[in-house]
């Protein structure tokens, strides 16, 4: 279930990673203190694409979930983060539970719910269309 996640993630990013390094102060040999959610086999580098991808779909700064330095990345102290932490368990749900009957799993793994899925570069998660759109 948490390789599902990351294998999409990651595939996801491949496109938009030539992004340069912004979190090399953080060390790329570092290892990764904090991760709950996330497989812990993940590197630094594989982390902090797939936070890129995160960032990109609510259309936040990596300073909205995360505080002080690149060194403090692994400290829970915004409860942004702590949300984050509970999306990130709600979409791997939806990913390998609650989508397994539905349409055909893609071969590599990829997720079919993410982030941008309901996001759409935003925080704020729209839950109506726009008034007098739907012509019902
Ligand atoms: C929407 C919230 C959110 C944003 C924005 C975000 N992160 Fe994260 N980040 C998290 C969560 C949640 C975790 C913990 C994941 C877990 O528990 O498995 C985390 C963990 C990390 C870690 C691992 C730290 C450790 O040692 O455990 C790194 C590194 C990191 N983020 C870097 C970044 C960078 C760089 C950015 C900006 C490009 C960023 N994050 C943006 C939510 C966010
Ligand atoms: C199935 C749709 C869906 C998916 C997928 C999803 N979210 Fe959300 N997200 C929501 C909804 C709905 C809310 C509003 C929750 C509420 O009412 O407080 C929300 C709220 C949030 C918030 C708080 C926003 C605020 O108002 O401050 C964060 C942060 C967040 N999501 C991060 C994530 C991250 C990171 C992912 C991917 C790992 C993710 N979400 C995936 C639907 C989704």
């Amino acid at each position: 279930m948490r390789s599902l996640l990351t294998v999409g993630l990651v595939c996801v990013v491949t496109a938009i990673s030539a992004v340069a390094n912004v979190d090399a102060q953080g060390g790329a040999q570092a290892p990764l203190q904090n991760l709950q959610v996330l497989p812990k086999t993940m590197t630094r580098p594989e982390v902090q694409t797939l936070m890129r991808t995160v960032a990109a779909s609510l259309g936040v700064q990596c300073s909205h979930c995360h505080v002080g330095s690149p060194a403090d990345r692994a400290k829970d102290d915004k409860p942004e983060k702590l949300m984050a932490r509970k999306m990130f368990r709600m979409s791997m749900a939806i990913n390998s539970d609650l989508m397994k009957d539905i349409g055909t799993a893609p071969t590599d793994g990829s997720m079919r719910v993410t982030c941008f899925t309901c996001h759409r570069g935003a925080l704020k998660v729209p839950n109506a269309p726009p008034p007098a759109g739907g012509g019902f």
